[in-house]
């Protein structure tokens, strides 16, 4: 625990410019105001439950991990290794000032998801919350994450848009058949060229059947689903051979061996 005063803090809050996470630093709350309200405290109150008390023994990867707030949980239930990556170091500076104060032992890495293979390690605990819809090539990282980085289980999350069903999707469909596709609970991505929410970082907005449909693709089963947006998964086989085709898995031999996929 940091032995900073409480107008320390906020004055080093302050100075690590705007938060998305709200994170009660020893009484200093790092985004009072989130739109969203104690976010993402209110987020996990509602999936908690669906992921073990107990991670001891167990590496967790924290994929888009902002300001640590799910790194920190994931330490707090005992995990040996946390590596939180985010491609924006403004968010990391947060992240470790965060862990700092906490008093917490996590590693914090500049890196984007896109670049995953770096890491050339794979964790028990891999945590995918609230990237999805911010990447122009969501499946691809969903991919790449299945192929590089995650052993077991997989925790998803999206914002997403659209109906909350789920239909049940056949193996194949006529080249005729069309009706599928208008129904609310067929997978469905909508496509944000400009902004929204005033967010140009925002691409896409899955329904929950595409969320569901593109994490079974990526070759993740489906264990649970404890909150609309909350998937939880473990990393099992591609039902097809197609995957990742970017980028190069790590050198091998001082060479990459092409974009193939696992
Ligand atoms: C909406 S926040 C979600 C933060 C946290 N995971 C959560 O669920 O509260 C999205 C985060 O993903 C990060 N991000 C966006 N694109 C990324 C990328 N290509 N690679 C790594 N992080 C990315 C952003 O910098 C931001 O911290």
């Amino acid at each position: 625990m940091s032995s900073l005063t409480g107008d320390q803090i906020r004055e080093r809050a302050a100075a690590l410019g705007d938060w998305f996470h709200n994170i009660d630093l020893n009484g200093v709350q790092t985004a009072p105001n989130h739109f969203l309200n104690d976010y993402p405290n209110v987020k996990w109150k509602m999936f908690q439950h669906a992921i073990p008390e107990d991670l001891t023994g167990k590496t967790v990867l924290d994929i888009g991990c902002n300001a640590g707030f799910y790194s920190i949980e994931m330490k707090r239930r005992g995990a040996d290794r946390v590596l939180g990556i985010d491609f924006d170091e403004r968010y990391l500076n947060q992240a470790r000032f965060a862990a700092e104060v906490k008093g917490i032992d996590i590693e914090f890495r500049e890196l984007s998801v896109y670049d995953v293979a770096q890491i050339g390690e794979t964790f028990d605990v891999v945590l995918f919350m609230g990237v999805l819809y911010h990447l122009r090539h969501p499946l691809l990282a969903l991919d790449l994450i299945h192929d590089h980085v995650a052993k077991d289980i997989l925790i998803f999350q999206s914002m997403q848009r659209g109906s909350p069903e789920e239909a049940p999707v056949r193996a194949d469909y006529d080249f005729f058949e069309q009706e599928h596709f208008e129904e609310p609970g067929y997978p469905k991505m909508h496509f944000i060229e400009h902004k929204y929410a005033n967010d140009w970082t925002n691409w896409w907005a899955p329904n929950a059947a595409c969320s569901a449909a593109m994490l079974r693709s990526a070759g993740f089963q489906i264990l649970e689903h404890p909150e609309e947006e909350v998937f939880i998964c473990r990393r099992g086989e591609r039902p097809t051979p197609a995957g990742a085709v970017y980028p190069a898995k790590p050198k091998t031999n001082g060479t990459t061996n092409g974009g193939g996929h696992a």
